[in-house]
């Protein structure tokens, strides 16, 4: 969900206004997803590096997000979303953490869509944490395949993404699901996340309904 900073500047407002346009964002962006049949729906609300960013916009970022899942979970679960985190809840306060898992325990029987949130996610932390975890339950090395490091990465039970939204002209990856995204297509569009509506999400599907996936196969001749 990139852009929201630059949103706020171009206005003239605060960039924490951007994060709450950003947040607004949010509900219809899920909402249209679902709708179109997404059944996974995962975004970037704080990586592993934007506790770099000045204290205030940090604190401003954490606020929002307390706020959001009081004011969104009810809505959201009637809707039937299953909401789920990836990344760490460390560095968290106790009462935003259990408010986290609390919305998680509510909804988790919900499957109209799987809306996840990574929030303090980075990629490379979550390969971390899984080669330590593999090494402390001694893994036999021969026993370590793809299989079993899907099941150590935070992402175990959600399939790996087809199709990753980059918003915001910023043609980067920025360890985002580095494991996961070894054959996801990508859709890179300058428009800011505030802006990226609905419209934007179902023209982003659209162009990835004609990319030709061939996971580094061959595609299979056409029969005469
Ligand atoms: C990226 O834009 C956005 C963020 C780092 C924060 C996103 C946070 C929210 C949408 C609010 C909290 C989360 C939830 C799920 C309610 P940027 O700040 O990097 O924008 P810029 O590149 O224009 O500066």
């Amino acid at each position: 969900m990139d852009g929201n900073g630059r949103w706020a500047t171009k206005r003239g407002l605060p960039r924490i206004n951007g994060h709450e346009a950003g947040t607004e964002n949010i509900r219809r962006i899920t909402i249209r997803a679902g709708e179109i049949g997404i059944r996974y729906l995962t975004l970037w609300a704080f990586s592993t590096e934007n506790w770099r960013r000045p204290r205030d916009e940090v604190d401003g970022i954490l606020r929002i997000l307390a706020e959001a899942i009081a004011r969104e979970t009810d809505e959201l679960h009637e809707r039937g979303a299953q909401l789920r985190h990836i990344g760490s809840l460390d560095g968290l306060s106790p009462e935003l953490r259990d408010a986290i898992l609390d919305s998680i325990e509510l909804t988790r029987n919900n499957d109209f869509i799987v809306l996840t949130l990574a929030f303090n996610y980075g990629g490379r932390a979550e390969l971390l944490q899984a080669i330590r975890r593999i090494v402390a339950d001694d893994v036999d090395p021969n026993d370590i395949d793809e299989a079993l490091v899907n099941r150590y990465l935070y992402t175990c039970d959600i399939p790996e993404p087809d199709l990753i939204i980059r918003t915001s002209g910023e043609y980067r990856t920025s360890n985002f699901l580095l494991w996961q995204s070894a054959y996801a297509e990508y859709f890179f569009t300058p428009v800011l996340w505030p802006d990226f509506g609905p419209q934007e999400l179902v023209q982003a599907v659209n162009e990835y309904r004609h990319r030709d996936r061939r996971f580094g196969g061959i595609k299979p001749p056409v029969a005469e």
